[in-house]
């Protein structure tokens, strides 16, 4: 999922780097492309997540709180320090949704990332009781669209 490849390491610390020397933007948005492609991919696994998580805390699919603890624990690696990382400054490239408020409002964006994750990880500790999980996951759905709605497209 979430695999830092050696080149997208590169790429980061490359834009990183470039940003640091404000110098020609036209290598940054090229190192960006990586990632925008894994945050894109990241996003999607965590959907997939909250597609198993849902349906079992409303009780649509048997409950499993193995499952539903991996979907949460999934959640959360992927938001929090993790997601912000993954938002190079600028890197709106390609098919990216990413809206450039999120750079000139970074600490708001860095807030709704951490709470999302602070979020999933209740669920992680609720998946033992499927009420308690239910009440989790109904606090940290709207989590994701609140950054959606003022970050996305
Ligand atoms: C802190 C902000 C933030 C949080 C929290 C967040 N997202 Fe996102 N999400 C974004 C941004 C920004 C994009 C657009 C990224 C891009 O296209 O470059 C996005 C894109 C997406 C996409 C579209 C991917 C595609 O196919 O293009 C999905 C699906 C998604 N997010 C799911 C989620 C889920 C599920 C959660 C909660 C568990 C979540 N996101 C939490 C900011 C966030």
């Amino acid at each position: 999922m979430r695999i830092l490849t050696l080149p997208s390491i590169a790429a980061l610390a490359l834009v990183g780097g470039i940003a640091l020397l404000g110098t020609s933007g036209a290598m940054a948005q090229a190192g960006a492309e990586g990632v925008v492609k894994e945050r894109i991919e990241s996003m999607k696994a965590m959907k997939t997540a909250m597609k198993i998580a849902g349906p079992m805390v409303n009780g649509v699919m048997t409950y499993d709180a193995d499952e539903v603890k991996k979907a949460a624990e999934a959640i959360a690696a992927g938001t929090g320090e993790a997601l912000t990382k993954m938002f190079p400054e600028g890197s709106t490239d390609g098919e990216s949704d990413a809206l450039p408020e999120i750079w000139s409002e970074w600490s708001r964006f860095e807030g709704l990332a951490k709470d999302t994750e602070t979020k999933a990880k209740v669920l992680a500790a609720f998946s033992g009781e499927q009420s308690k999980a239910a009440a989790a996951f109904d606090a940290l759905e709207p989590s994701c669209k609140a950054c959606h709605r003022a970050f996305k497209d």
